[in-house]
């Protein structure tokens, strides 16, 4: 052993012993005629003191000593001398006057520096990984990373679930994105899909009979990434057989419940709220509502309807809505503040944002199109009081949602409302169908192996019906305003799946194409079942108070999908292109 103990787990019981400990040069002072540093390790760091009266070499040595060089020292601990104690790390009661350095090996001048790394910019941190994670605080994320995926095996190995892998090299499976693909070289022509999730596989291995399977499985998508996503990201994945929505939910809760007490020591009460898709809609603007604060949406409809403003009449009249929220506290904003606001609302995708002041009256450019009757009534509705600002957007229903979902988190942030803490809800009753805008044509809101609830699988079949009206047996799990995992219990049958497919314009020759194996599957005795995947990045990011999943992944990629420290994605030889059958009009320097 080059060492026998760890920097950040001496204490003063250990004072008067001659230890050894390694690790990195952190923070160096030259006082006079001693040489502080702090040595770090990953459990923490440890004082160690060069003096001339204690080991002249040592001290000499010492000297040369630069950041992040890697040294093991000898020495006895001491008490620090009175006054000289630091009371914000475990180890600062003591130091350890060293007797013997080794130097085992130097590091060249630093491309940042280490202490203020968090503005050295994250290209330089991402090109320099190695030194961003020996951050005690990156080394937090990934050990806390560790212990959540620990404790989630624990847990599901406890309830009888079996850890079975499923292939990476496989066929696409439709969970919206765009598919990474991967060329075959014994047959020329062909692509594998990286899987965007085991969806296909965890339902087969159903009909296979294995009841409970799980999964800590990395899937990729090619998608626009944000701070929440990545091109690979990690999902605990999970499918039951014989079960129904509510068994999934229970599993979930007690699965969270379990990771919060043993990693955070944090009691999360149980069950979690549950509210109806439709209900997230008009109350939050989205199905991921952040339930730390209020600022809820309020329909204006009625009360729009009841003025000459044409703006709102417009939107009426062509099916839209009018919905506004309450800047609390905000009718003292400038006109050139609510312009920036109204700009704000723009690059949201509205067309303005029209608002009303409350102030003993109501002081607005609109109000004079709204008697004053109604003008109170909205402001009643919103619970707006002397000193808010109320704010409307009107448009077609997806702009309303979305322009106002946003602003009422920017504002959240601004007024500084959301209280600290996990908030849970449940989002059911999904609708089952989305009408996809550009396409012209409805698309599964999950995946369309999302099974209708029981009532609406007739009306699959009629051709009567109104697809947007269907209900799925899906759920999503929401932790503060993001969508942490999502599931459904599946169709099982055969029939029913061949008729969803039918649906949603897929033609028996390309469902036996694409999921061909799942039909064949469903034919042979497919039990009931269900399942649900969580973003292992997403929850660990909220659990260790990141604001992007690139800090709880070692090794992310950024917004253009590249890893910064490996090159990838890079060129390739021509010669493995041909090998691949690959011509590409993109000319690559050899
Ligand atoms: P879904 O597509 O909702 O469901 O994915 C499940 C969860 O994975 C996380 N997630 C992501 N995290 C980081 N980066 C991404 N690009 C990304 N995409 C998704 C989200 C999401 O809730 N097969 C179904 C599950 C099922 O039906 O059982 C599925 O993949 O937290
Ligand atoms: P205008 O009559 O276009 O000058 O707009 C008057 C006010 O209504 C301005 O404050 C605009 O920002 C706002 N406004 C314009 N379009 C909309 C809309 N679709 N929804 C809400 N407010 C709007």
């Amino acid at each position: 052993m080059t060492r026998d103990r760890v920097c950040g787990d001496i204490r003063e019981t250990e004072i008067g012993s001659v230890i050894t400990i390694a690790g990195w040069v952190f923070r160096r002072r030259d006082h006079g005629g001693l040489i502080f540093i702090d040595l770090r390790d990953r459990s923490g760091l440890c004082q160690i003191v060069f003096s001339p009266d204690v080991a002249e070499d040592a001290h000499e040595k010492a000297h040369g000593l630069r950041a992040e060089y890697v040294i093991a020292v000898t020495g006895e601990i001491r008490k620090r001398p009175e006054g000289t104690e630091n009371p914000n790390i475990p180890t600062g009661m003591i130091e350890m006057y060293v007797q013997k350095l080794e130097v085992m090996n130097e590091a060249s001048p630093l491309p940042y520096n280490m202490e203020e790394a968090a503005e050295a910019g994250e290209s330089l941190r991402l090109k320099h990984r190695y030194l961003d994670l020996r951050r005690p605080e990156m080394q937090k994320n990934l050990i806390m990373r560790h212990r959540i995926s620990k404790i989630t095996r624990d847990y599901l190995d406890e309830k009888g679930f079996l850890e079975i892998e499923t292939p990476i090299l496989t066929k696409s499976t439709p969970e919206g994105a765009r598919d990474y693909l991967v060329p075959s070289r014994l047959n020329p022509g062909h692509f594998y899909a990286l899987p965007q999730s085991p969806q296909l596989f965890k339902q087969i291995l159903m009909v296979a009979g294995l009841e409970k399977y799980f999964q800590i499985v990395k899937c990729f998508r090619d998608e626009d990434l944000r701070a929440d996503r990545q091109p690979e990201f990690t999902q605990i994945d999970l499918e039951m057989s014989f079960i129904d929505r509510d068994d999934i939910l229970l599993l979930i809760e007690g699965m969270m419940k379990d990771i919060f007490k043993k990693v955070l020591d944090i009691d999360i009460e149980t069950p979690f709220a549950r509210m109806s898709f439709q209900e997230s809609m008009n109350r939050f603007g989205n199905d991921k509502p952040d339930l730390r604060f209020g600022l809820e949406l309020k329909d204006m409809a009625d009360l729009a309807g009841q003025g000459t403003f044409k703006v709102f009449l417009d939107a009426l009249n062509s099916g839209g809505m009018v919905k506004a929220i309450n800047g609390k506290g905000m009718a003292g904003l400038s006109r050139k503040e609510i312009d920036n606001l109204t700009a704000e609302a723009q690059s949201f995708g509205a067309k303005g944002l029209a608002w009303i002041k409350v102030k003993k009256g109501f002081d607005s450019p609109i109000a004079k199109f709204f008697p004053e009757e109604v003008l109170k009534n909205m402001a009643e509705r919103l619970q707006a009081e002397d000193g808010d600002l109320m704010l409307f957007v009107a448009d077609k229903p997806k702009i309303v949602y979305d322009v106002l979902s946003r602003m009422r988190l920017e504002l959240g942030k601004r007024l500084d409302l959301i209280e600290p803490g996990y908030k849970f809800v449940w989002i059911i009753d999904f609708p089952l169908f989305e009408w996809d805008e550009e396409e012209g044509r409805f698309q599964a809101m999950h995946h369309p192996f999302t099974s209708p609830v029981e009532e609406d699988i007739e009306k699959l079949s009629s051709p009567d019906t109104d697809l947007s009206k269907l209900k799925a047996k899906a759920y999503d799990i929401v932790l503060n305003g993001y969508e942490i995992g999502g599931g459904s219990i599946r169709i099982h049958r055969q029939d029913i799946q061949k008729k969803m497919f039918g649906r949603l314009n897929i033609s028996d020759e390309d469902a036996k194409l694409k999921f061909g194996f799942l039909l064949d599957a469903l034919q042979f005795g497919a039990p009931p079942h269900g399942g649900i995947a969580l973003g292992l990045d997403r929850l660990v990011m909220l659990m260790v108070g990141a604001s992007s999943i690139r800090d709880v992944i070692a090794f992310p990629k950024t917004q253009k999908a590249s890893c910064m420290m490996s090159g990838a994605p890079s060129n390739v030889e021509m010669k493995q292109l041909r090998e691949l059958h690959i011509k590409t009009d993109i000319v690559l320097e050899e």
